[in-house]
């Protein structure tokens, strides 16, 4: 059992959606949006994102698997779910919690940009500049954080704490 320290509070994040919802809709004015989670990590934010921006929000879920994690980043990004509905048009919003190595968001990135959408932005709640293999940059950033492991608010380790509201630094214990 590891230990946990919080890094970003509840309120913290709560905030930070608030904010991102603001400047999306700054961004975008009352046009359609659709927004793609890339699961699993990403369901809490697309959840409390959809709900701050209200309007009209549509929904889609990707799932990629990466192999640049256990291993060092082999940069090979593999879609295990598609999207269900087609992008074409569309302003989309892809919806990450964070953006560590890179390589999931800028496979997603050239994968997404090649099905012809109006417009194509990145949410992300964290970034990890220290850990960047790959150029993958989001326009909407919440928090650059340290180069420690995270979890909660969607983040695993072993499929554990993604229910956690906060993110939260694990330490070995
Ligand atoms: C995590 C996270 C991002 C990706 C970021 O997903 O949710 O999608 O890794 O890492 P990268 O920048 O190095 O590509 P993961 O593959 O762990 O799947 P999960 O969301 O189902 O936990």
């Amino acid at each position: 059992m590891g230990e946990l320290q919080v890094l970003i509070s509840q309120e913290q994040i709560h905030d930070c959606v608030r904010e991102f919802a603001l400047s999306i809709r700054k961004d975008y004015g009352e046009e359609p949006l659709l927004l793609v989670g890339v699961l699993k990590g990403s369901f809490h934010l697309i959840s409390d994102l959809a709900r701050e921006l209200g309007g009209e929000t549509t929904i889609d879920f990707i799932q990629v698997s990466s192999y640049g994690h256990e291993k060092s980043s082999s940069g090979i990004v593999q879609i295990r779910k598609d999207l269900d509905t087609n992008i074409e048009g569309k302003n989309v919003l892809i919806v990450e919690d964070i953006v560590d190595t890179g390589a999931t968001l800028s496979h997603l990135r050239e994968l997404l940009a090649t099905r012809k959408p109006k417009s194509l932005r990145v949410v992300a709640l964290l970034s990890k500049p220290q850990a960047r293999k790959m150029n993958a940059a989001a326009e909407y950033v919440g928090f650059e954080i340290p180069d420690e492991f995270v979890v909660g608010y969607g983040l695993d380790y072993a499929e554990r704490y993604r229910n956690l509201p906060y993110i939260a630094i694990l330490r070995e214990g």
